[in-house]
């Protein structure tokens, strides 16, 4: 096993390119299943979750060729089955998304699937909800989700949560459904609109991505042979704002859309960091002070969740008390123990956790809970003063591509080394 030695503080000053984004792309490329056909992908992030869904669907029968780190060619012509078993999906928490994409493809899907994530459950009740309303049974037995699809109809389905998962995987199973499918109270994140524009490109029928109701006519198939670049990440994005203003720095951050990060944005400005955007990218710089702000995370385009723990990080630095409510997840603030071990004051009661700032971090053995919370423990190893270790790293490989490499660019001195050393 590895972890990261971080010696802090350091400044992060230079600039940094943002990769395509994790949940971007282990959404297209099971949707390239439904293709049947070859499908030329660019700007795919080399990451842990990408590595193990390209391995899933070669066991499923695709060819996987790559072009080069970020480019994959996905050829589905030979898929022929219908089943990813346990030992192939466990450790991918997106494998839901082969539902959709399996029963779009083959009318049937049997997918084990993850159980509880490390922030809690994650339940997929309105990803089921909508593949019944399109005619599908639904079983799950020994941790299997069974579907039977033979014959998939347009609906219209009301989510009763906004879902990222749920919205994805009824568009896929919807794209070759006979007649028009609605999803309402849809999910509107940007990587919602990148699958969709995926599919459309292939031929689909998609329209209202981005918006709260998606229409899907149905199409009888979807033709190979286009190419689809992912869109920028802007969770590794906001990470790297979020860690330029916390280590009094000045960082550009490129290959970005500036419009995806206005919620972040505009927490920065009232915190009192310089925020300048441009076209293809945004500069970061921090502020003397840091003022205390309330945040409360909501789906897209509210704050996203997916920067709640490190935003954390800077509020600790604050003048003043900073709350943060968790509007997503039931349980997210795990990693705010291993904060405290750090010196920062902070007191979780529920989905609200009150920071009270301007505290000195100093380093200190701490443990990353998930793959945003990894991202926070390292954020924070860079503020604090001397050697912060930070273990569990499986989870920061899962989602940022060259982490460590990117950090360092900017000015940070952090290595990767065996637990044993
Ligand atoms: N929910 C339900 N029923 C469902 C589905 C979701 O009640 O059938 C609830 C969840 O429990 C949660 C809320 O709805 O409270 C939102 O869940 P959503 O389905 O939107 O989450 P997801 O699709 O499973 C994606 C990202 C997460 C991110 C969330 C929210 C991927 C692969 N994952 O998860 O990303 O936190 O949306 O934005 O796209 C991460 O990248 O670190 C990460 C966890």
């Amino acid at each position: 096993m590895e972890k990261f030695v971080i010696n802090g503080p350091c400044s992060l000053n230079g600039e940094v390119n943002i990769s395509g984004a994790k949940n971007a792309a282990v959404a297209v490329l099971p949707a390239a299943l439904i293709v049947n056909g070859i499908s030329r992908v660019e700007n795919v992030p080399d990451i842990k979750d990408v590595r193990v869904l390209l391995d899933i669907l070669s066991k499923l029968g695709a060819k996987i060729t790559k072009e080069d780190d970020n480019t994959v060619i996905c050829d589905t012509r030979e898929v022929n089955c219908w089943k990813a078993p346990y030992e192939l999906v466990k450790s991918m928490r997106a494998s839901y998304y082969l539902l959709g994409a399996l029963i779009a493809r083959f009318g049937k899907a049997e997918v084990s699937l993850p159980g509880g994530c490390d922030f809690g459950f994650r339940p997929i009740d309105q990803h089921i909800k909508g593949f019944e309303a399109m005619g599908a049974t639904v079983e799950i037995e020994h941790g299997i989700v069974k579907i039977d699809a033979s014959e998939l109809k347009g609906a219209q389905i009301y989510l009763d949560v906004v879902s990222v998962g749920a919205t994805i995987n009824l568009m896929l199973a919807a794209v070759k459904a006979k007649g028009q499918t609605i999803i309402e109270n849809s999910a509107k994140e940007p990587h919602v609109v990148d699958v969709a524009n995926f599919l459309n490109a292939m031929g689909a029928n998609i329209r209202g991505a981005g918006t709260d109701v998606i229409k899907i006519k149905g199409v009888d198939h979807l033709k190979g042979g286009g190419t689809h670049s992912i869109i920028p990440d802007m969770i590794e994005a906001g990470t790297f704002m979020i860690a330029a203003a916390a280590t009094k720095g000045d960082v550009v951050v490129k290959n970005i859309i500036p419009k995806h990060m206005e919620s972040l944005t505009a927490k920065l400005i009232e915190m009192g960091v310089t925020v300048i955007e441009d076209e293809d990218f945004i500069r970061v710089i921090s502020g003397k002070k840091v003022k205390n702000v309330n945040i409360m995370t909501l789906p897209y385009p509210g704050f996203p969740t997916d920067l709640q723990p490190q935003v954390t990080v800077l509020l600790n630095m604050a003048e003043g008390v900073s709350t943060i409510t968790e509007g997503v997840w039931d349980s997210r603030f795990q990693y705010a123990d291993e904060l405290k071990r750090m010196g920062a004051k902070i007191k979780v009661e529920g989905r609200i956790a009150v920071i009270d700032g301007a505290n000195v971090l100093s380093g200190a053995p701490v443990k990353a809970t998930d793959l945003r919370a990894g991202a926070a423990m390292v954020m924070a190893g860079l503020v604090a003063k001397g050697r912060t270790e930070v273990t569990n790293i499986k989870y920061i490989d899962r989602g940022y591509e060259n982490f460590v490499q990117k950090l360092n660019a900017l000015g940070a001195d952090i290595t990767r080394v065996s637990t044993d050393d």
